[in-house]
């Protein structure tokens, strides 16, 4: 079985994960991938960070799903979140239709925030979203640890969180 992890990431937490799972699997990897990248493969690995709730670099799996069939995929996104089931469901849902989730294997890997690495537009997006934390009169738990992390970088990225993925693709 050919395998590829195919993923895009702007801040290297992504990357970090694709990397562990390409070295589990014995696998190719490639950043940034077109179509024709990953056309050949019979198990395509699809990895991205999630942005504003979206899933940087999913559209390439959901976009063609006509031309990927037969082929086993799994997706897996990297957010600083932690992760709550009914969270991700949201995401999830969003993605991906409830049919589609049912042989789409869809993986939470948690990845951290670091506001040094982030591109000029992503700065002035979290800049506002800081001053909207920053105004808020009760912040809930989550919120006060993203406005932590915009002084300390945050990294929860782990590599045994890579198992259930790596047991979804050799089953
Ligand atoms: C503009 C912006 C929006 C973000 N939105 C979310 C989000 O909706 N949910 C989440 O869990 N993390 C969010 N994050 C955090 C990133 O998903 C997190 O830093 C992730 O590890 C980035 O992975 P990457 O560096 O591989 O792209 C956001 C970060 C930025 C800069």
């Amino acid at each position: 079985m050919k395998t590829i992890v195919a993923y895009r990431s702007k801040s290297g937490y992504t990357k970090k994960y694709a990397q562990w799972i390409a070295e589990e699997l014995g696998c190719d990897i490639k950043e940034d991938p077109e179509l024709s990248d990953i056309l050949g493969y019979d198990t395509i690995i699809c990895g991205g960070g999630m942005y504003a709730g979206g899933f940087n670099g999913g559209k390439l799996i959901t976009k063609n799903l006509d031309k990927l069939s037969g082929k086993k995929i799994a997706l897996f996104a990297v957010g600083s979140n932690p992760g709550r089931e009914h969270e991700m469901k949201v995401f999830w849902d969003r993605v991906l239709t409830h049919e589609q989730q049912g042989y789409i294997g869809c993986f939470y890997l948690r990845g951290g925030f670091d506001y040094g690495k982030l591109s000029a537009a992503d700065k002035v997006l979290m800049q506002m979203l800081k001053l909207r934390l920053q105004s808020k009169k009760e912040r809930t738990e989550d919120e006060q640890g993203m406005l932590d992390a915009y002084d300390t970088p945050v990294d929860f990225s782990d590599r045994e969180n890579i198992r259930p993925l790596i047991r979804f693709v050799l089953e």
